[in-house]
């Protein structure tokens, strides 16, 4: 039988006892080789999206097929394809960068000869070979995220999950990062499933974004078409006094379809940004007291806002 390096889950479901749906049924289809950028705020689901893909956690509900195999009846063989760089990096303050991949080496059942030769390999690719033989007590926050990267590809996995691997990362160790990651994909053929609360990340990384909120997948597509379907800009509109949100929106609403503002009310325009003037002239017209009108070119945050309501931007988006 063919094991194809692809990502498959149809309805799943997370519940936990006396917590939310934290996975409210999720389908998700990801090709070998794509790396896919999961994006979502804080409580989302994506951790436990990540758990259930990897084995960790068993699924209430629904199914999911990773590189081909069951993740409930095939757990095994799930996890020796995958390899998972996982939130909470289990790293040992004691042991150094090296000892940590031979260690991971050995648990791989990789032949002894070669577990010295892919610690070096790895700690080169990760810009770690200095500080290979330091205490990892002593390693910054984003060499350890590079060391739990390098252990993940210890085995030569032909799917990786990364749970947030840039989150509190500096700009240049995530570029780093992100190269690495393109790298695997473009090269080594690695489909990559990786979660960000980054929307500057899942534009640039990702070939295809899924968007989760409140445990389901509120959007999909790539980065480009998924702009291109919110497609318009936005007029947003901060009246001057509560009293005036209704004539604002009795106004904007001739313009097109009204999108969620956190702060104002927002009008994706229908003619394009030829219509931003025709805007003023009417509330002009009707005499409303504006005290900010801005336009707003389609982000990845304006996919977010116009299908859930609320802004992921100040999460780090650049
Ligand atoms: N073991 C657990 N027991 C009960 N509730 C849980 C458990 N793990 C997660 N949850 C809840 O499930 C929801 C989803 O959590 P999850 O960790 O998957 O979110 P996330 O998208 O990874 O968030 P973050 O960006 O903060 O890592 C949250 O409401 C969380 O409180
Ligand atoms: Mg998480």
């Amino acid at each position: 039988m063919d094991h194809p390096n692809t990502i498959e889950a149809e309805k799943l479901v997370r519940e936990f006892k006396k917590g939310p749906r934290a996975v409210d049924g999720i389908d998700l289809h990801v090709d070998a080789g794509e790396i896919y950028g999961f994006l979502g705020p804080n409580g989302a689901g994506k951790s436990t999206t990540v758990l259930m893909l990897t084995t960790l956690l068993p699924p209430t509900a629904g199914a999911a097929r990773v590189g081909g195999y069951d993740v409930v009846r095939e757990g095994p063989q799930v996890r020796a394809n995958i390899g998972a760089a996982l939130q909470e990096a289990a790293l040992d303050p004691l042991l150094t960068g090296r000892e940590h991949l031979r260690l991971q080496a050995a648990l791989q059942a990789l032949p002894r000869e070669e577990r010295g030769p892919r610690a070096a390999e790895l700690l080169d690719r990760v810009g770690l070979t200095e500080a290979a033989d330091r205490k990892v007590r002593g390693y910054s926050g984003g060499m350890k995220r590079r060391l739990d990267l390098a252990m993940a590809l210890v085995h030569r996995p032909r799917i990786l999950f990364l749970d947030e691997p840039t989150t509190g990362l500096d700009v240049q160790s995530r570029t780093a990062l992100w190269d690495e990651v393109g790298r695997l994909a473009r090269e080594d053929g690695v489909t990559v499933f990786l979660t960000t609360q980054y929307l500057e990340e899942a534009d640039v990384l990702a070939d295809r974004v899924g968007i989760i909120d409140h445990g389901r997948i509120v959007a999909e597509g790539t980065p480009d078409a998924l702009k291109a379907e919110i497609g318009r800009p936005t007029v947003e509109v901060i009246p001057l006094g509560e009293d005036g949100r209704g004539p604002v929106a009795a106004v904007l609403e001739r313009f097109g379809t009204l999108v969620p503002s956190s702060r104002g009310i927002a009008v994706r325009l229908e003619g394009g940004e030829a219509g931003l003037a025709e805007v003023v002239r009417a509330l002009d017209a009707a005499g409303v007291h504006v005290a900010q009108l801005e336009l707003h070119s389609p982000s990845l945050d304006d996919v977010f806002l116009a299908k859930t309501g609320r802004s992921l931007e100040g999460h780090g988006a650049e």
